[in-house]
């Protein structure tokens, strides 16, 4: 992960005095489904290589592939290559100077697959420079639920899943008491990976006897890599089952004590 950056690093000393990468502006992070993102890639020319071009060459590399996925010779047709090709609008200007215009990749409707390391490589007849960054293309949960049910009249099984996250998600259950916010044991999460996106799961058996009236539990499913999170929430009051009849009641020890509402 930290090698990408180390190339980078060592790229700076050999480019000394001729064409330099300045600036690398790659978002770090995209969600799936934006209408466009852009990559740009700010280099400067010695006076002598802005008047003339001197062979300069802007190439895009993606997962450092042997092959570019983007290249550009000013005064030509900027190219769209592998897999960017016809994911591009080519024809985008990132400034008006005929030796930097088409230098930036303007990826219209970003997906998931095009996570990846995105390396710049700029070159004239004497001189080279190249810088590398990473980008996420993160998709978010389509479905989200948190249910109760009861396996039994004295304990609670609390399940929550969320479905069509990218890249991995976590999953983890919270019971919050009295302002307090505890994390469950015995929490099983299972994820599954899908064609491209991940299902997440957790579920925790809890007994009423060790739970106050009432319990909120939380669910939060995040991804780590982009600093998501969304969470949600239902109250459970222990004590409380339901008879065949549909009717509730407050449990006393093996009795029914006293017809309740059902959810408060
Ligand atoms: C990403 O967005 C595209 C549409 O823009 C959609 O077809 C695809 O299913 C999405 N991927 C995920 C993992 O949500």
């Amino acid at each position: 992960m930290f090698f990408p950056l180390l190339i980078a690093t060592l790229s700076r000393c050999a480019g000394a005095g001729g064409i330099q990468i300045t600036h690398l502006n790659v978002p770090t992070e995209v969600r799936n489904g934006s209408s466009y993102t852009i990559l740009d890639c700010v280099y400067s020319l010695k006076p002598d290589e802005v008047d003339t071009e001197r062979g300069l060459v802007v190439k895009w590399y993606f997962n450092n592939g042997p092959s570019p996925v983007y290249q550009w010779i000013p005064g030509m047709k900027p190219q769209d290559l592998g897999v960017l090709r016809g994911r591009l609008n080519v024809l985008h200007r990132v400034t008006d100077n005929v030796a930097t215009m088409h230098r930036a990749l303007y990826i219209l409707n970003p997906t998931t697959d095009l996570s990846g390391e995105y390396k710049c490589h700029v070159s004239t007849f004497e001189d080279e420079d190249f810088m590398t960054k990473k980008m996420v293309v993160y998709a978010t949960e389509k479905k989200f639920e948190l249910t109760q049910s009861k396996p039994d009249p004295d304990s609670v099984r609390i399940a929550c899943s969320a479905k069509g996250l990218f890249p991995e998600p976590k999953m983890a259950l919270y019971k919050t008491p009295s302002g307090s916010k505890l994390s469950m044991p015995d929490v099983e999460v299972e994820t599954t990976a899908k064609q491209g996106s991940y299902d997440i799961r957790a579920q925790a058996l809890m007994s009423d006897a060790d739970l106050e009236s009432p319990t909120f539990f939380d669910c939060e499913v995040k991804i780590p890599e982009v600093r998501y999170a969304v969470r949600k929430t239902i109250v459970y009051y222990p004590g409380i089952y339901e008879l065949p009849s549909g009717k509730c009641c407050r449990r006393l020890w093996r009795h029914c004590s006293a017809r309740v509402a059902c959810s408060v």
